[in-house]
Parts: structure tokens; sequence; C-alpha cells
């Protein structure tokens, strides 16, 4: 399909596309920035090939879609550039550059755990491991959209709680201090409707959801067990298969992500922006 001057392809059934004919180095046009918000949330997930951009190009492109947000692992930042997150598993010094190193691979939704959580994210790939590396997505609307009746009504309008703490603790990777004060667990609602498309989506992830409030343990950890194992199957998941000049753009209240493991010795060294909801879009929603 074409679009104004872009080509729109679709990358499975129900969500992502791949948008071309957008150069992301250049300045965007109003039409074209009103363009892309509308395919992202329509999609969920763009894909957005051949790109040559810096880090600055990064940061321009995603604040034509919301304010940016300075990731709580302050050690992972970008020096020139603070809005931009490295994601990677290259050392210096002994110690990672970046977060999501060697471990780390469980599904999640940035920032699910913090009172004004991400409404998306946009992710450039640096340097790739030689078998190129892979993001999976897995679609939290149509995952929510197939549940049977009888779940959904067991579901809807809970509350579940979010842990980064807990996350870390998986991959034994400790929270400091000052990121224990700014994430700590919090509830969110267990299906978040979309602030633009109205949808709604699961908002639960095995990464970092460990109760659901007003359940009992027993009863909370068979229906998470349940939702987790249902929102990733096949026909819910697209996996990505990274070339150099790729940049994708995740809609964080409808997909959550993990990166697939790939060789240890090689490096991977990816640069991410995460982009807030406007202030009147923030939780409850
Ligand atoms: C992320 O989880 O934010 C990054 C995913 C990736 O590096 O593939």
């Amino acid at each position: 399909m074409a679009l104004d001057s872009f080509t729109i392809r679709n990358l499975t059934p129900t969500f992502g596309a791949e948008v071309s004919g957008i150069d992301l180095s250049k300045e965007m046009s109003a039409t074209a920035q009103k363009t892309i918000k509308e395919l992202w949330a329509e999609h969920q997930l763009l894909l957005f090939r051949g790109q040559t951009m810096g880090e600055i190009d990064l940061v321009r492109s995603s604040r034509y879609l919301g304010e940016l947000e300075i990731h709580i692992r302050r050690e992972y930042l970008s020096e020139e550039n603070p809005e931009v997150l490295l994601v990677s598993n290259i050392k210096k010094d002994g110690r990672p550059v970046g977060i999501l190193s060697d471990t780390e691979v469980g599904w999640h939704f940035d920032q699910i755990y913090l009172p004004r959580p991400a409404v998306g994210s946009m992710l450039m790939a640096v340097k790739l491991p030689s078998s190129g590396g892979q993001t999976s997505f897995a679609d939290m609307t149509a995952a929510y959209e197939a549940l049977p009746d009888d779940i959904k009504n067991r579901i809807d309008g809970k509350k579940a709680v979010q842990s980064y703490e807990a996350f870390n603790a998986q991959f034994s990777v400790p929270t400091n201090k000052t990121q224990k004060v700014q994430s700590p667990d919090i509830e969110q609602p267990l299906v978040r409707t979309h602030p633009v498309s109205g949808r709604k989506a699961l908002y639960i992830c095995p990464g970092m959801t460990t109760q659901i409030v007003g359940m009992d343990k027993g009863e909370s950890d068979k229906t998470l067990e349940f939702l987790f194992s249902w929102s990733v199957k096949p026909e819910f998941v697209y996996t990505h298969d990274w070339q150099m000049g790729d940049v994708l753009l995740w809609d964080n209240a409808s997909t959550m992500h993990r990166r697939e493991p790939f060789a240890v010795n090689d490096e991977r060294l990816m640069k991410r922006t995460t982009i807030l909801p406007p202030e009147e879009l923030a939780a409850p929603f």
C-alpha cells in the first residue's frame, strides 16, 4: 500500500509493518510526522530499513512522537545524548557499556514499572553479531482479543504488580538504591487501553509482572502462567532478523519484546530512545 510517499508492507497478519520511502536522518514534515504517528498506533511496530542515521537523528525522529525519557539506568546512557540508552554486551574495563548484556533476555514492556510508562521505543542497530541477531515482539492486542470470554471477564478491570527489581533479580543484575527509590513495585491495569486506538491489550510480562492484585497467590500464579504462554503463541509473535540500517519503532502499550540470544563472543550495540505519553494520558489509562 502506498500512503503519501510511503510504502507499507505488513510484517504479520495482525501487526507490524515495514515503512519504505522515509529517511530518518532528515527532518520530517508535519504531514510525515502525522502519518508515522498514525501508522505506529495502527501497526504497533514499524520497521525502517536502509537508514544511515546518527544518535542525533534518532533523538530528533523520536521527539516527533513525544517527550523522551531519561532511563533510570544512568550508567548506560550515551554521554553525548542522555535520551539515548545503550543496549549492548560490549565491555569496557570489564563492565558492559549497555543494558541487556549477556543474559538478560526476558519478555518485557519498557518501563511498565513506572507511573508514566513509555508509549514507545525506537531502536537502531549500530553493531550486530555475525548472525545479525533477533528481537521478538508479541502482539498483546491480538493476544487479548483472542482470549476466551471467561478469561477476559476474570481479568478485565484487574491490576497487576510490576517489579523492576524482580526483573533484574532474574538476571542477577543489581538494582541500586537510587534505582529502587525511582522504581518501587507498582500496580498497573492488567489490560491496557491504547491511548490512540482505544483497543485493549494485555499489559503483563513474564519478566516483571509478579502478582494479580486481589487474587490469592496460587490463582494469580496460575492465571499469569496461562496468560504468559498464551501471549507468546506463534500467531502473536514476530521475530525480527536485524540488518545494519534497520530501525524499529514499537508501541509499548500493546507489544512486549525480548532480545533473542546470540553467540557469546560476538559484539552487539544498539541505541534506543524511550517515548513518554503526554502527561494527561499517563496512568491510569
Ligand atoms: C530492549 O529490550 O529495549 C532492546 C531489545 C533489543 O536490544 O533487541
